[in-house]
């Protein structure tokens, strides 16, 4: 570390209770995806959320439930949902945490376009290097576009976050201070995978080409077809989240990237989530690249990847196509995320596949998932324009380019075998048989 960069950090340096200090009233304050959250200031934020009036904290997947979280508060601090998460599920479900809709892509404009006003940004971030410059690697997301607008950046450094390369840079001189602290990096596990997960991932895998390049989603059965990937060969990744599975894939030889059309060699993402062994394996590997998720989500730069392959999960999918990936009716469960952007992608890559992939029923096979129309109120993730392969555990159903009878035809042939009656009931007083 150079002398200057040196005595700059020993200034910049501040406990978080001089953090809190520069937070104003009113001010919105942007958070990084899931693991990026840094602990130290949301929890003295929290500790000191009654001395505040109107702060908003903006965020995507927000993992600990810290105690701004709190009814009783809001007029105080309250959380903006970008994505619900366990910890903010709740407060949407009662009405005192509010959502906002978006493509996952299109928040950093939102943000520069002052459509999302930010002024203030909190972020996890690994130590400073020698040019001054740290890496807020685990959440790269819509945080570089909410630093470059922002009053105020404070960073949370811990030497156990991953300094990358890509474009996930801060510069000391950007900053107007942080605070540190040295508890590991938060570990999401990967989810468990049952013989349904299994079936779906073995469909999926039989029709992904070796030499084509993943985009992973979300869920239990992204992760599953993950876990069968392991025997193709020069597999390559462009994706939003990297996890443990990639991680897999690596060590076990199918991911190489070199069959990759853009950016061959190298692989992207915009965000982490997984196990310490993921963080350390992030840190300094010059095969892996972090990029806003302009960049990384944008469905034509994404395209230029020939054979992109697309795996995302959805929660209820109509006759026609329509996935309704995150709610329940009316009712938030999670959020657009990236879905629609690597959906689009698929169907711009040349041989491109997206999959939407779901289990056929929910609730000990009490409710059928394939329905006749989606819920009254449901949020329409992927349209019936850009689905393409939908897949359950009773077979895929390729739908670009079929008719709306083919469809319904084609997504009854998916359903469990015990819906399927029903559904063509249905399917014919909608004039869909
Ligand atoms: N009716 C009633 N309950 C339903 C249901 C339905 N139609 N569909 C699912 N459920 C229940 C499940 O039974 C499960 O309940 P449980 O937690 O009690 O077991 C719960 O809802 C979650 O469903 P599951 O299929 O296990 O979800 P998941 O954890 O695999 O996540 C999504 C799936 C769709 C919510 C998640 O992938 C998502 O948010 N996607 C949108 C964003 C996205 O794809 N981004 C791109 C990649 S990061």
């Amino acid at each position: 570390m150079s002398d200057i960069y040196q005595r700059i950090y020993q200034r910049k340096k501040m406990t978080a209770e001089d953090a809190m200090g520069l937070v104003e009233d009113g001010d919105f304050i942007s958070v990084p995806t899931g693991v990026g959250e840094p602990p130290t200031l949301l929890t003295a934020l929290s500790e000191q959320r009654q001395r505040f009036h109107g702060v908003t904290v903006g965020q995507i997947l927000p993992l600990r439930k810290y105690a701004y979280f709190d009814p009783e508060t809001v007029d105080n601090v309250r959380h903006l949902a970008f994505f619900f998460g366990g910890a903010s599920r709740p407060g949407g479900k009662e009405g005192w945490i509010d959502f906002l809709p978006s493509y996952f892509s299109e928040m950093p404009s939102l943000i520069t376009n002052r459509q999302i006003r930010v002024d203030v940004v909190f972020t996890m971030a690994s130590p400073m290097d020698e040019h001054g410059y740290f890496s807020i690697s685990l959440g790269t997301d819509y945080t570089m576009a909410a630093i470059s607008m922002a009053r105020v950046v404070i960073l949370e450094v811990n030497p156990n976050v991953p300094f990358t390369n890509g474009n996930c840079h801060v510069h000391i001189s950007q900053i107007a201070g942080f605070v540190e602290s040295d508890d590991p990096v938060l570990e999401v596990g990967l989810p468990q995978i049952g013989p349904v997960q299994e079936a779906i991932g073995e469909y999926v895998t039989d029709i992904i080409d070796d030499g084509s390049t993943l985009q992973i989603g979300y869920g239990a059965i992204p992760d599953a077809v993950v876990m069968q990937l392991v025997h193709k060969h020069d597999l390559g990744i462009h994706t939003e989240m990297i996890g443990d599975g990639i991680l897999k894939l690596l060590e076990c030889g199918a991911v190489t990237n070199r069959k990759k059309t853009y950016l061959p060699g190298k692989m992207v993402a915009t965000f982490a989530l997984g196990s310490q062994q993921l963080y350390r394996f992030m840190n300094r590997n010059p095969m892996l690249e972090m990029h806003p998720v302009d960049y990384t989500n944008d469905p034509f730069l994404a395209a230029r990847n020939d054979k992109l392959v697309t795996i995302n999960a959805t929660l209820q999918v109509d006759l026609i196509g329509q996935c309704c990936s995150e709610s329940f009716g009316p009712q938030s469960y999670s959020g657009t995320g990236g879905q629609v952007d690597f959906v689009r992608a698929a169907n711009r890559s040349r041989d491109g596949k997206s999959f939407i992939v779901l289990p056929a029923t929910a609730k000990g096979d009490t409710i059928s998932r394939i329905v006749p129309a989606l819920t009254a109120g449901a949020h329409v993730t992927t349209s019936k324009n850009d689905v393409n392969y939908v897949v359950t555990e009773y077979g895929l159903a390729q739908l670009r380019g079929k008719s709306a009878k083919q469809r319904a035809q084609a997504l009854i042939g998916i359903a469990h075998p015990d819906f399927r009656g029903e559904l063509t009931e249905a399917a014919r007083k909608l004039k869909l048989m």
